[in-house]
């Protein structure tokens, strides 16, 4: 039996998906421990499952530093190693063009609140951080120094739709609103833009016409509680490979395609 993975959890939220992955854990379908979860809501509701688990919990209060930033960013400390340039360079959450001074603004705030999410992490012995209804974009300030092996990517975020369709902040409410007939939830590797890295597992479900939004949500939500735990286990099992693919179409073509392999368990 490989080594148990340590996982850390962010949320926002009520916290199901944390639920299913402990619970996941405590009877052994992940072979990992939760070591702590994190939140950018003091009342995240989800921190109550944590206390009820024995697990440690930390808030970082992303609303208070965004709003002392409005109100005197003379006052807020950057960290020491903070670099907007870099930054604006490498993120993908915005196009910079007209509006250099509202992507400053939110990667600065990011990166203080980011700066205090690793310091309160380091005392945790982490493998994997997994996003689990945080609703808060990470920037490569955080990224990079979490993830310091390009090649093993080890931020795992769960959307509520079928990707790459609906990004953002309201996936079902999205897949509602548009009339589709299946909705879905995916789990992916981040990257540096907003819902886009690569795509570990999706699930999806038939959407009737006298659903109703709570009934998509509950039908996605169900998916996504087994939908992350699975592939939670597959990177437990060190099975799971981010590669790119070449092929060469009829017409001579070359396309790329950038996939997470599930390799076949040694
Ligand atoms: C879940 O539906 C999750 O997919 C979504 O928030 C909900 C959290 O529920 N995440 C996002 O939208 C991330 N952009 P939970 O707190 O009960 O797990």
């Amino acid at each position: 039996m490989e080594k148990k993975i340590m996982i850390g959890a962010m949320i926002s939220g009520g916290g199901t998906n944390l639920q299913a992955i402990i619970d996941a854990c405590e009877s052994g379908r992940i072979n990992g421990e939760m070591v702590f979860v994190g939140s950018d809501n003091p009342n995240a509701a989800g921190l109550g499952r944590a206390q009820r688990h024995g697990i440690p919990s930390f808030v970082v209060d992303y609303g208070a530093i965004i709003q002392a930033y409005k109100e005197a960013p003379e006052r807020l400390k950057l960290p020491s190693d903070f670099d907007i340039d870099e930054l604006i360079k490498k993120q993908n959450l915005f196009k910079t063009d007209g509006q250099r001074k509202t992507v400053e603004r939110f990667l600065t705030t990011r990166a203080i609140a980011e700066s205090q999410l690793l310091e309160k992490m380091a005392g945790y012995p982490v493998d994997l951080l997994v996003l689990a209804g945080f609703m808060r974009n990470l920037t490569p300030y955080f990224i990079d120094r979490f993830n310091t092996d390009p090649g093993h990517p080890r931020i795992m975020n769960i959307h509520p739709a079928l990707l790459p369709a609906f990004p953002g902040v309201d996936g079902y409410g999205d897949t509602y609103r548009y009339g589709c007939k299946v909705g879905g939830c995916t789990v992916h590797f981040i990257d540096y833009g907003e819902d886009s890295g690569p795509i570990i597992g999706q699930r999806c479900f038939s959407i009737a016409e006298e659903d109703t939004l709570d009934a998509i949500k509950r039908k996605g939500l169900e998916l996504e509680w087994q939908l992350y735990p699975e592939c939670i286990q597959l990177f437990a099992e060190n099975r799971l490979q981010t590669i790119i693919m070449t092929h060469r179409l009829d017409n001579g073509q070359v396309v790329q395609r950038r996939v997470v392999k599930i390799v076949e368990q040694e």
